[in-house]
């Protein structure tokens, strides 16, 4: 769907908007149309998926999967949660606020605040809730809050719920940032509060901003600084804790989310901050006071990452090197990407082609994520590969194989556009 074809879409009566989602799903899902493929068994670096007819399951390399680390079945975890579901059972029956918060949620709470130089933690269900839920529980109609303008849609819906006034900025155009700031003070006067969300590792392409001149800005600004570090944790740093390691500014910014779905392999995600703050998070935030407890074999699980975290250092540095080897191997082969550093991968190709190209790579047996409008704007889609820190050379080599010969399919290398976006 092109922007005006979305545009006329989002304004049509529900009736028709539901008959038309349909008619396209069924359209397109002849032509291979990919959403919410089914696979089995537990997610590594390879597995069984749902063929494009749906009617069998076949092995594919998985090179669109965030478990960055492989650790939502490694042997301790696993045995840790089964520990865990002998002591406590699975659920925990009610909001934390009320009867849902155990000594095992306290425990992991004060292990992570002290690991991210903060002095308090809070655990919340999930990555899009905790953003929802600092956005909510801190903000209000009076404040304003600055996010960078390709944030994670839970910031976006929010920002929508909570009634914050809002602005966007470039993070890689920190100048503008400056100015922006200044015209808001203007405006507004000095007391006005402002916030600011950022991500560690953006989301959308894999890389990292200047960080240290972004925090020394807000600082400068009286800036209330927010750190979404979803794809940082387990991937960066020497502990594997995150970009605010990896750059020495721990602690350094007013509250840190990680995500506990990605580099841990399990999932939820925590909050941290000064202990001012997570109280006022734990009792004025609707997305937390409002939603049942994390649940326990989760919480086991999040811990016992950790501990691996711990030990096995090497998984990081072996994440590193897949990441490194297949940027080269794109690059020497002609495909257009940005080198960030991280755990992902972005290829860009020319419009149009990202998803025909990922159908076909499927087909060959690659399961990767494409990124086309409306979720990127026109001129910026992408397969975002992204990397595991067990992937092997043989596996990377097939991908490479695979992405020439569709290349090739396509023509991507004749067009002249290929660049990259951004
Ligand atoms: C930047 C960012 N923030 C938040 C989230 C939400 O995390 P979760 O999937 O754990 O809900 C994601 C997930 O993709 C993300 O990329």
């Amino acid at each position: 769907m092109d922007s005006n074809a979305y545009i006329n879409f989002l304004a049509m009566p529900f009736a028709q908007r539901l008959k038309q989602q349909y008619a396209f799903f069924e359209e397109e899902s002849k032509k291979g149309y990919m959403v919410g493929r089914m696979g089995s068994g537990p997610v590594g670096t390879h597995m069984p998926y749902q063929t494009l007819d749906g009617g069998r399951f076949e092995d594919v390399l998985i090179f669109g999967s965030n478990n960055y680390l492989n650790l939502n079945n490694h042997p301790h975890v696993i045995e840790k949660v089964l520990e865990a579901v002998k002591q406590y059972g699975v659920g925990t029956g009610g909001s934390p606020a009320f009867s849902g918060y155990t000594e095992q949620h306290h425990e992991l709470e004060q292990r992570l605040a002290a690991l991210s130089g903060h002095e308090d933690a809070l655990l919340l269900p999930g990555g899009y809730m905790a953003n929802l839920c600092f956005v909510n529980g801190l903000m209000t109609r009076n404040d304003v809050l600055l996010y960078d303008k390709y944030s994670h849609a839970s910031v976006l819906n929010a920002i929508k719920m909570t009634g914050v006034q809002f602005f966007p900025y470039d993070p890689e155009d920190l100048e503008e940032y400056q100015k922006l700031i200044a015209h808001i003070r203007d405006r507004r006067g000095s007391d006005v509060t402002i916030f600011s969300t950022v991500e560690g590792v953006r989301s959308i392409d894999g890389t990292v901003i200047d960080l240290h001149r972004y925090v020394e800005i807000s600082r400068q600004n009286n800036i209330v600084i927010i750190l979404d570090d979803a794809h940082g944790m387990g991937v960066l740093g020497k502990r594997g804790w995150g970009t605010l390691e990896q750059l020495g500014l721990m602690g350094q910014v007013d509250v840190r989310m990680s995500t506990c779905s990605k580099g841990l392999g399990a999932q939820g995600a925590f909050l941290t901050g000064s202990r001012e703050t997570i109280f006022y998070l734990r009792s004025n935030s609707k997305p937390y006071v409002f939603t049942t407890g994390m649940a326990h074999p989760t919480v086991a699980a999040i811990s016992a990452a950790l501990d691996v975290l711990e030990q096995e250092p090497q998984r990081i540095r072996r994440l590193h090197e897949n990441v490194a080897y297949m940027q080269d191997r794109l690059e020497e082969n002609g495909f257009a990407i940005k080198r960030g550093g991280t755990g992902i991968i972005p290829v860009f190709l020319p419009d149009g082609i990202a998803g025909k190209f990922n159908v076909e790579i499927y087909r060959q047996g690659i399961f990767a994520n494409v990124m086309e409008y409306p979720m990127v704007p026109p001129g910026m889609e992408r397969i975002r590969l992204s990397l595991m820190a067990d992937h092997t050379r043989e596996q990377i080599d097939r991908v490479i194989d695979i992405f020439m010969e569709t290349g090739r399919k396509f023509n991507v290398f004749e067009t002249g556009d290929l660049q990259c976006a951004g």
